[in-house]
């Protein structure tokens, strides 16, 4: 009986032990492995306007990829909250929505909330603000001129007659497909700012961005407004200085075709 009592006490606690060290292992397997550091340069470009003595630079930072999400955004906003409150930068939807992340990234105009890091470390990052634009400060282009030229196209429903109904302008199904393509146009102005005649003309010429949303709502069958906005494009500077170079579908990040539309302006131009 003695000897059983003291086996059976050795067997329980050698089974407190095993269920104890179990217990440890599974506290362990609960820790999230930590993960070895990946450390990526970004070379950003740098202009503050309250020391215009001082010429624009490029700053470096680090960033430790293994914690950081996948696109250039996802690093700036870490530099800018944790390591420099100064470095200024738009944005606002994050997923390619409201086109005000656009920037230059490794020579490309693009949205830094689509553009993925390179994840090669040897290869540096760099960021510049939309090309050939003033500067309002580092990353922040002044968009002044372009969203003037957007207003100047009238970009909104023009029409002589309500509809017979009194309440909507209606649509067929297939007049609504000739939109697709142009209606998703964010205004990012990435492809105006890679366009070597915007460059050159920007004063006078409207650029893809514009041209492309002035087609779109020439050819929308429920606007009756399409001879004067052709007529406002009648002249050497507006359309014409287009050369059909393609930066701009090139570079577009929604993957829309800005140079296709103004050829087709050019042709209903020549049509008309
Ligand atoms: S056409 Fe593309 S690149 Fe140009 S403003 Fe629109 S979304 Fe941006
Ligand atoms: S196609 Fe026309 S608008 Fe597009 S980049 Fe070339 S010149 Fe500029
Ligand atoms: S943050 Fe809106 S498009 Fe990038």
């Amino acid at each position: 009986m003695f000897p059983a009592r003291l086996a059976f006490r050795a067997a329980s606690s050698s089974l407190k032990v095993a269920a104890a060290s179990a217990r440890g292992l599974a506290t362990e397997a609960a820790q999230p492995a930590v993960k070895a550091p990946r450390m990526k340069k970004f070379q950003i470009y740098r202009w503050n306007p309250d020391t215009p003595e001082k010429k624009p630079e490029m700053q470096t930072y680090e960033v430790d990829l293994s914690t950081t999400g996948p696109m250039v955004l996802d690093a700036i906003l870490r530099i800018k909250n944790e390591q420099d409150s100064t470095l200024t930068f738009r944005r606002s939807c994050r997923e390619g929505i409201c086109g005000s992340c656009a920037m230059n990234i490794n020579g490309r105009n693009t949205l830094a909330c689509l553009c993925r890091v390179d994840q090669d470390l040897k290869e540096d990052v760099k960021i510049y603000p939309l090309p050939h634009m003033f500067v309002v400060r580092d990353l922040v282009p002044d968009l002044t001129q372009f969203y003037k030229q957007y207003k100047s196209i009238e970009p909104y429903l023009q029409r002589d007659s309500v509809p017979e109904d009194g309440r909507e302008n209606l649509q067929s199904i297939e007049d609504r497909k000739k939109l697709d393509g142009l209606y998703e146009c964010i205004l990012c102005a990435c492809c105006s700012t890679s366009c070597p005649s915007y460059w050159w003309n920007s004063a006078e010429y409207l650029g893809p961005a514009v041209l492309m949303q002035a087609f779109r709502w020439m050819i929308d069958s429920r606007d009756q407004a399409g001879a004067a906005r052709r007529a406002r494009l009648e002249n050497s500077m507006s359309l014409y200085r287009c050369h059909t170079i393609m930066n701009c579908s090139r570079t577009c990040p929604k993957g829309l075709n800005p140079g296709l539309a103004i050829a087709k302006i050019k042709k209903s131009m020549a049509l008309a």
